[in-house]
């Protein structure tokens, strides 16, 4: 949502132009109602997309910066998606730690054969009901019951922030889910912490996001992976971006 096109924005406007209390109950202008309508609009069409086809579209939850919001380009999350499928095999699961564009490419292309739960501080994402399990990295190991220790195939996670206290405990919640299985998304300076904390390697694979980011970003994983060999190989039936 562009910030000038709240509604406030125009009442704003409108109340500063209004210079009597004599003139009766405020009026919009014409433009102004017309720029209301138009929001409202959008906000219902936003609001039908996230309970129908497109509510699995990356971007459908659009980015937050003050939560360290950057999503993936859609072949990125494509490619993580289906090394994670891969990873955790036919009817496994995974578990999506602040990595929502790659739980919405899973979901998207994966409904049957594997099972996924996205772990998300932003509640935005508590759309994608069941799945979505509230998760602070402030709280390492504070998790519903329904979640049993160790009972995902490959965790694939991605921290918010480039700190090795945001990573060691991030990595007590990985440690926590997995069976064994990791893919880290962060930044290449974290590559010593993550080795030392996880035991995971880079990849020869680059992430891309949708926004260009001043930072190196990289993959790591502690698994034999796809994201470090045939990288000039596109993926079977591959879709242009959404
Ligand atoms: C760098 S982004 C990674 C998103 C990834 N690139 C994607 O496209 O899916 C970091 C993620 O951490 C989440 N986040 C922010 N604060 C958090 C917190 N306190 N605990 C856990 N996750 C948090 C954000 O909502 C965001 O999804």
């Amino acid at each position: 949502m562009q910030l000038w096109k709240h509604p406030y924005a125009f009442i704003c406007v409108h109340r500063k132009m209004s210079d009597s209390e004599d003139e009766g109950p405020p009026q919009l202008s014409s433009y102004a109602l017309a720029a209301l309508q138009e929001f409202y609009a959008e906000q219902q069409q936003h609001h039908s997309d996230l309970r129908g086809d497109h509510k699995y579209n990356i971007g459908i939850i659009e980015e937050n910066w003050q939560l360290s919001q950057f999503w993936y380009s859609p072949e990125t999350a494509l490619r993580l998606a289906e090394d994670a499928v891969a990873a955790a095999g036919e009817g496994g699961r995974i578990a999506c730690v602040s990595a929502p564009s790659v739980y919405q490419k899973l979901r998207e292309r994966h409904r049957d054969n594997v099972s996924v739960c996205i772990f998300e501080y932003d509640r935005r994402f508590a759309v994608y009901g069941e799945d979505f399990v509230y998760y602070d990295y402030k709280s390492p190991v504070d998790l519903p019951e329904r979640i049993a220790t160790h009972s995902f195939d490959i965790v694939v996670a991605d921290p918010p922030y480039l700190s090795e206290e945001c990573l060691r405990k991030m990595s007590e919640t990985i440690k926590l889910l997995t069976r064994g299985k990791i893919m880290l998304c962060t930044g290449a300076v974290m590559e010593e912490a993550a080795e030392k904390l996880l035991g995971v390697k880079m990849c020869k694979f680059i992430p891309e996001h949708t926004r260009a980011l001043g930072n190196e970003f990289r993959c790591f994983v502690n698994y034999d992976s796809g994201l470090d060999r045939d990288l000039s190989v596109q993926l079977s039936g591959q879709e242009g971006p959404k």
